[in-house]
């Protein structure tokens, strides 16, 4: 990954597959991830969360109803009950039989292959996520900058600062759904590599305040083709989008 580029129009955008190519196959699915490798996207972006016995999950809600044939809140069950569902039939029955992965099962099956964005969703309930995600980048010497293509984001930032506090040689992202101030931005500089703020907040002032800080920007999530040209106009370093042909085809 490089730096910010001089010329916004001869950047380079970073694709990032959201939940995986989740436009074409169940979100957050190994479906999903093989699709987006093979759209040469440069990222997955993965939602993190903890079992009742206390393994990293890949999901995004807290409740598994939307995404599989099950009930229950991720934090009240365990790995081997949620490993029975369902996480692919919601989408399409030619996705029936897919799994919940664990974040161990992704980081195995991607590691040089493929760029992880990991967000850790709704950390605080879940006390102590940081350490276990760090542990499992450590103990695949994932934790190296550069050659892994690892970033740890969320939208609890004083989780990404604690997370940061662990493991310094990650690359980190705040979340954001507003427009930073400059003294948020200096702020946030401290633990952080990315400011990723919704596309709807996306100027090129914002751009420019979040790079004046040292820091890059990935904007989320694109669903149409439209929304391409102007991010990067602006200056984005990185689109994270259910459909990343629909970054890749420019
Ligand atoms: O990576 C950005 C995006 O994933 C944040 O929103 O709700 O899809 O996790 P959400
Ligand atoms: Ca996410």
């Amino acid at each position: 990954d490089g730096g910010v580029a001089a010329s916004k129009n001869e950047q380079y955008v970073q694709t990032v597959a959201h939940r995986g190519a989740s436009g074409y196959a169940p979100e957050n699915t190994m479906a999903a991830f093989e699709k987006a490798v093979k759209m040469k996207s440069d990222y997955i972006e993965i939602d993190v969360q903890q079992t009742k016995d206390g393994e990293l999950i890949v999901i995004h809600d807290t409740s598994v109803e939307r995404t599989t044939d099950g009930s229950g809140k991720v934090k009240d069950l365990t790995l081997e009950e949620l490993k029975q569902l369902d996480a692919g039939s919601w989408f399409g029955e030619e996705f029936i039989g897919e799994k919940l992965p664990t974040l161990a099962e992704v980081l195995d099956a991607y590691r040089g292959k493929s760029g992880i964005l990991i967000e850790l969703k709704s950390p605080s309930l879940y006390p102590g996520i940081e350490e276990k995600v760090a542990a499992e980048l450590t103990k695949r010497n994932m934790d190296k900058p550069n050659n892994n293509k690892i970033i740890l984001q969320s939208f609890d930032h004083e989780s990404v600062e604690t997370f940061h506090s662990i493991l310094p040689s990650v690359p980190t992202g705040v979340l954001v759904s507003y427009t930073m101030s400059d003294n948020n931005l200096r702020d946030v500089s401290r633990f952080a590599d990315y400011v990723n703020p919704g596309k709807w907040l996306i100027t090129s002032d914002y751009v420019d305040r979040i790079h004046d800080n040292g820091m890059l920007a990935q904007t989320w999530t694109v669903r149409d083709e439209e929304s391409v040209e102007p991010l990067i106009q602006a200056g984005v370093d990185g689109i994270i989008t259910d459909y990343p042909d629909y970054v890749n085809r420019r």
